[in-house]
């Protein structure tokens, strides 16, 4: 029998204030995505932020729907895009935000399994690992070095 681990570090920060100008261009773009979330059934809105390589900005918010499985995550909307229209262009940094009670304030925001998956795999398209800023509602941020630090054991490569 083997006793293995996992270990990553990651960079937490009180406020998002405390990220650089470039970072802190990329919250206020999730943050503006995520006014224009969809989410009468949850009120919890979610708001993502893709940095390019070319130096674009792509945005994404939850999109909800009546039948709920056919309602998608601010993650998925934004990568998702990513992946339809820029299928060569690689990704430095995917940043999300959120705002609602379903989650309390001083929960950290994390993104869901799904999402992870999705990431996972916008990571496994290029060479160099995709960064992941989690801004909390209280403002707490948490900055992680790959999308594989949110998805030990992934499925795929
Ligand atoms: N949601 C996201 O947009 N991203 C996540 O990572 C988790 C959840 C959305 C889906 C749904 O519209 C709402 O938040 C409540 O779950």
């Amino acid at each position: 029998m083997l006793q293995q681990e996992f270990q990553f570090s990651y960079t937490f920060l009180t406020h998002w204030h405390q990220l650089h100008a470039a970072d802190q261009h990329l919250v206020d773009q999730a943050n503006v995505a995520m006014q224009k979330a969809y989410a009468p059934y949850s009120n919890f809105k979610v708001g993502a932020s893709v940095l390019l390589e070319n130096s674009q900005i792509i945005c994404g918010s939850n999109q909800e729907n009546v039948a709920f499985p056919s309602g998608l995550c601010a993650e998925r909307v934004a990568l998702n895009y990513v992946g339809a229209n820029f299928p060569d262009v690689a990704i430095d940094t995917l940043c999300v935000v959120a705002r609602g009670e379903l989650m309390p304030e001083d929960h950290m925001l994390s993104p869901c399994g799904g999402c992870r998956q999705v990431m996972l795999e916008s990571e496994n398209r290029q060479v160099p690992p995709i960064r992941v800023i989690l801004v909390n509602q209280d403002h707490r941020t948490i900055i992680l070095n790959t999308v594989r630090d949110l998805l030990p054991f992934g499925f795929g490569k």
